[in-house]
C-alpha cells in the first residue's frame, strides 16, 4: 500500500519508519524541512532504539520525506500524527492538527476513488465530530469519497519500534467496514508475525479508549504512591505489599512501583485532558483529580523525607536523574522539575546529574550546577535525591562515602540499603 503520514514526530516518525518495514510505501509530510532533511538522510529527529536502523535501511527508498501534500491523493490511506499539546487548563490545543486535518482535507479535494483519513494523535472524543471531521471535509470541499477513522497508539518512549511491532491490541475506530477492512491491509503483515487482538468500533470510542487506557495506568500509579505513603506512614515497605497484591491476577503484578511519580509527554497531558473533557460536559471526575493530586503530592514527600535530616538551606543537594524515566533525554514533565524548583525555593545549591539529559535540563535551570557524573554530584554534597532509575544509579556504593552528609532519598528503589548511609525510601 501506499500510506501517506503526515507528522514526523515521536509517533509520525515511528510509524513512517514501521509502515515501510512492514512494506508499504510512505511518504512522511512535515512543514519543517530540517526534519525532513534528516529523514531523507536516514536518520531519526528523536532518540528512539532501533528507528536509525529502519529509517538507513528505508529512507530513498520505501520511505521518502517531503514538505508537500502532493503524494496525500495518490495514497491509500493517511495517518494524521500531529501533537495535541496541552493548554494552561488541561484541555488539548487542536490548532496545529486542525490545520493538517484541513490541508489533507484540500489535497483531496479532487480525488473520486474513497480514501480514509485516520487520525492517530490523541484526541478526545467529542473532538472528532466537533472540530476535525469538519476541518477534514471544509478543507476537501465537503467531497464525501473522504472517511475520517482513529487508531490510537500505546507504543511507550524507549521501547517505539517494539511496541509497534509487537502490540497487546490494535484498536480500529472506523464508521464503515470498508474502512475496517483497509486498516486490516495496513496491518496484516504486522498480524502475520505477531498475533494481537484487533478491536473494532466507532471513532469515537477507539479515541476514549486511549485516554482511558493511560488514565488507568497513570491511576494505577497514583493509587500505589498513595497506599505507598500510607505505609511509609506505618514503617511499612510498600513494594513488599504490592509483590502480594501484584499476585492477584486481576490487579497483575505491572506498573505497581511507587515513588516520586509519573511524568512525560502522555500520562499529565491525556490525564488532565480527560478531566478538562469531562468538566466540559459538567462531569467532575473525582478519581482522575485524586491521580493528579497524588502525582503532584509526590515530589514535595521526597523534600519532607530529606529535611528530616537535612536543611535544604545553602546545603548541596544532588539530584540523581533529569529524564522523566530511565533510556531517553526526555524530561517533558519529569518529576526532576518540581523537585528542583522546591529545593531551590529552599535555598538549596542543587548538582544535577543525567547521563544524557542535562542538556535539556540546562534550558529549563540555566543556574544550576551539572556534574559529569553521579560521584561529582554527590562529592561534598549534604544529601542526595534519586529521581530517576538509571541503572548506573544502583551501582553506586563508595561514591557515597565523599558525601558531607551521607543521607540519600531514594524516590525509585534503585539504591540498595547500605551502611554508612542515611537511606529513605520514599514508599518504604
Ligand atoms: C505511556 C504509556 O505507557 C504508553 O502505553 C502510551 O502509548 C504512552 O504513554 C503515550 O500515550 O504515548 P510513556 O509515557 O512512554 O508511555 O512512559 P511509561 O513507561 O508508561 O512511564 C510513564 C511514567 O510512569 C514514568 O515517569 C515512569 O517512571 C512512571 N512509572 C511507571 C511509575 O512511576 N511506576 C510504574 O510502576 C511505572
Amino acid at each position: 500500500m501506499h500510506i501517506t503520514v503526515i507528522g514526523s514526530g515521536y509517533v509520525g516518525t515511528t510509524i513512517a519508519a514501521c509502515f515501510a518495514d512492514l512494506g508499504h510505501e510512505v511518504t512522511a509530510i512535515d512543514i519543517d524541512e530540517e526534519i525532513v532533511n534528516t529523514l531523507n538522510d536516514g536518520r531519526a529527529p528523536i532518540t528512539e532504539p532501533g528507528l536509525d536502523d529502519l529509517l538507513e535501511t528505508h529512507a530513498g527508498d520505501r520511505l521518502t520525506a517531503t514538505t508537500s501534500y502532493d503524494a496525500v491523493p495518490d495514497s491509500d490511506v493517511t495517518f494524521l500524527a500531529i501533537g495535541t499539546p496541552s493548554n494552561n487548563d488541561g484541555s488539548i490545543d487542536l490548532s496545529a492538527l486542525e490545520a493538517a486535518a484541513e490541508a489533507t482535507g484540500d489535497a483531496l479535494a479532487n480525488k473520486t476513488d474513497r480514501h480514509l483519513v485516520v487520525i492517530k494523535s490523541t484526541v478526545t472524543p467529542p473532538s472528532i465530530p466537533a472540530t476535525l471531521e469538519p476541518a477534514i471535509h471544509s478543507g476537501a470541499n465537503e467531497n464525501d469519497a473522504i472517511e475520517v477513522g482513529m487508531n490510537p497508539e500505546f507504543l511507550r518512549e524507549g521501547s517505539a519500534v517494539t511496541d509497534f511491532q509487537q502490540p497487546d491490541k490494535l484498536v480500529f475506530g472506523t464508521q464503515s467496514e470498508w474502512a475496517t477492512e483497509r486498516l486490516h491491509n495496513v496491518f496484516e503483515p504486522l498480524l502475520e508475525h505477531h498475533d494481537a487482538p484487533v478491536v473494532e468500533t466507532d471513532p469515537e470510542t477507539a479515541s476514549m479508549i486511549k485516554y482511558a487506557n493511560n488514565a488507568f495506568l497513570a491511576s494505577k500509579i497514583s493509587l500505589v504512591n498513595d497506599l505507598g505513603n500510607i505505609c511509609k506512614e506505618f514503617d511499612l515497605d510498600a513494594y513488599e505489599v504490592m509483590d502480594a497484591i501484584g499476585l492477584d491476577d486481576r490487579i497483575s503484578e505491572r506498573f505497581l512501583r511507587s515513588g516520586v511519580g509519573w511524568g512525560g509527554s502522555c500520562f499529565p497531558k491525556d490525564v488532565n485532558a480527560i478531566i478538562a473533557a469531562a468538566q466540559a460536559v459538567d462531569y467532575d471526575p473525582a478519581v482522575l483529580e485524586g491521580t493528579v493530586e497524588v502525582n503532584d503530592r509526590q515530589p514535595n514527600r521526597m523534600l519532607e523525607c530529606l529535611m528530616s535530616h537535612v536543611n535544604p538551606e545553602d546545603a548541596r543537594i544532588a539530584v540523581l536523574g533529569l529524564a522523566f524515566k530511565p533510556n531517553t533525554d526526555d524530561i517533558r514533565n519529569s518529576r526532576a522539575i518540581p523537585v528542583i524548583d522546591a529545593l531551590q525555593s529552599r535555598g538549596a545549591n542543587v548538582a544535577a546529574y543525567d547521563p544524557v539529559a542535562a542538556d535539556e535540563m540546562s534550558h529549563k535551570f540555566p543556574d544550576i550546577e551539572y556534574a559529569e557524573s553521579a560521584a561529582d554530584a554527590l562529592e561534598g554534597a549534604d544529601g542526595a535525591l534519586v529521581v530517576t532509575d538509571w541503572d548506573e544509579f544502583s551501582e553506586l556504593d563508595e561514591e557515597f562515602d565523599a558525601m558531607a552528609t551521607p543521607v540519600v532519598v531514594d524516590g525509585r528503589r534503585c539504591i540498595e540499603r547500605r551502611n554508612g548511609i542515611i537511606y529513605e525510601g520514599l514508599t518504604w
